[in-house]
């Protein structure tokens, strides 16, 4: 194959230059119909590709041209048997691999600090979920991949599981041995789930940890509009055959899927997989050296630590993703929250994502030495201004511990609930979700019996002004709980 072509692409611009009278949605029509000031910001160019599924452009949901086409591509540059393109984000690629899987009452292996998308779909099909323990570094306050010896336990105990959900690399960048968690996995006829929303780029280097398909994985749930240049919403379902049957997949993120999908997105993954395959290697060997002499600046920052390999080292922490700056501020005596919101309102700059210690910073294709030398320069300032007055010795680090589950996430969610003060909620069973978003990782779902020690986090991270999220009331004072004697 060709990995030049972009035949979506291709098929809409020759659409769109015949000029065809449109009667059809949508009834913008090529933005004639639409707000003035957004059709001008905008531009005609982008508006004249927001089409629909008629005949010369292909359906995804039974492809036969262009689509087809720019998915066999995809699953070429990938190294996947099959590849489907999702409109809705990594969020519905992952609901597909889980509903794909299992169904009522059977079991599934996950690590605890999965995606919201996971629980909702383990929800969805009624599934028994077994959560695994991640790896936790103690230094930065979060939560890493499953190792080897976790999985093989979990294995071990659970025999009838019926897929195992690793995410791989984390939000920050740490790979695990997924090679060797697959053929553990695979040894005993369970299927791998990879949650790749942060590894589109991983398998196009050789400086960064193996991609789910190249470790072998079943499934990978991948984010090209994350690290992969395509526009947010645009992900790839990438599917091994074998323990998988892809048309089966495809029924279900058919399901899944809005009939109205967007061409934008789907042209975008086209030329996304292009600009992978043809220059991959060099666009991402140009971030991570960008993204290493940033890391070399910022260790030199008195108060500030950068993620790096020295993290590395067990089955969990494999391998890294260098392009992922994880920077603990937690020595300045500030949050990452606090970091995040001073680099916004005297920098102008603006950071993935914080947390109560740290803050991530992605560097990807798309930026330049001057950006990163921006970012760097704020950090020194900030340090300079708070680590004399403010620098603590050892702050603290906390995680929340992993609640017991009392009854199924599904059997809780619609189950008879109340609403109680959440400080007065302890031991009660969890009838909704509580996270903190991003990066969406739970902190309570429901079917769980809550602790104070949950309780205490929730209330840490909102102190810290931390996106704690889920529950009906966004203040999240009260909390919706399984009735009493139900
Ligand atoms: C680990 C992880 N998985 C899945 C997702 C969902 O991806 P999307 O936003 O493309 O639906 C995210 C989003 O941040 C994520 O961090």
């Amino acid at each position: 194959m060709n990995q030049n072509e972009t035949p979506l692409f291709d098929a809409l611009l020759r659409h769109a230059a015949r000029q065809p009278v449109q009667f059809h949605i949508p009834g913008h029509k090529r933005g004639r119909g639409m707000d003035n000031r957004f059709r001008s910001f905008v531009g005609d160019n982008a508006l004249s590709l927001d089409l629909i599924n008629i005949a010369p452009l292909d359906d995804l949901h039974h492809p036969t041209g262009a689509i087809k086409h720019a998915q066999e591509l995809a699953a070429e540059a990938f190294g996947a048997d099959y590849t489907y393109f999702s409109v809705q984000g990594t969020s519905t690629a992952i609901m597909t691999m889980v509903l794909a899987t299992v169904g009522p009452g059977e079991k599934i292996l996950v690590p605890r600090n999965v995606h919201k998308s996971v629980l909702t779909a383990i929800i969805l099909a009624d599934a028994h979920p077994i959560f695994l323990h991640p790896e936790v570094d103690r230094e930065f306050g979060i939560s890493h991949g499953l190792s080897v010896e976790t999985v093989a336990d979990a294995l071990h105990r659970h025999p009838d599981a019926r897929a195992l959900v690793v995410i791989n690399p984390t939000y920050f960048g740490i790979a695990a041995d997924l090679a060797r968690i697959v053929e553990i996995a695979h040894s005993v006829g369970v299927p791998v789930l990879v949650d790749e929303a942060h590894g589109v780029h991983t398998g196009f280097h050789p400086e960064l940890p193996l991609s789910a398909m190249e470790a072998g994985a079943d499934m990978a749930a991948t984010s090209v509009h994350k690290l992969g240049g395509s526009m947010t919403g645009s992900s790839v379902l990438n599917v091994r055959e074998g323990m998988i049957d892809p048309r089966h997949v495809q029924v279900v993120l058919s399901m899944l899927t809005t009939t109205s999908t967007s061409y934008l997105l789907l042209a975008s993954l086209d030329v996304a997989r292009k600009e992978l395959a043809m220059f991959g290697r060099d666009r991402i060997g140009y971030a991570i050296a960008l993204a290493n002499r940033a890391r070399a600046e910022i260790e030199q920052i008195p108060g500030l630590t950068c993620m790096d390999k020295r993290q590395l080292g067990g089955s969990a922490t494999y391998a890294l993703d260098p392009t992922k700056l994880t920077i603990s501020v937690k020595d300045l005596g500030l949050t990452g929250y606090d970091v995040e919101r001073i680099l916004r309102e005297d920098y102008n700059i603006e950071v993935e994502l914080s947390d109560l210690y740290n803050i991530l910073c992605i560097v990807s294709w798309g930026d330049s030495e001057d950006d990163v030398a921006a970012l760097v320069t704020a950090l020194r300032e900030i340090a300079g201004r708070f680590r004399p007055r403010e620098m603590k010795e050892h702050a603290p680090v906390t995680l929340p511990s992993m609640p017991e589950l009392r009854m199924t996430p599904r059997s809780a969610f619609y189950a008879p609930t109340e609403v109680v003060p959440l400080q007065e909620s302890v031991g009660r069973t969890m009838a909704e979700m509580v996270m903190v978003y991003p990066p969406g990782i739970p902190i309570l779902l429901p079917g769980e019996i809550i602790t104070q020690d949950n309780i205490d986090y929730i209330e840490a991270n909102l102190r810290a002004g931390l996106p704690v999220q889920g529950p009906d009331d966004p203040e999240i004072r009260m909390i919706k709980v399984v009735k009493q004697d139900s």
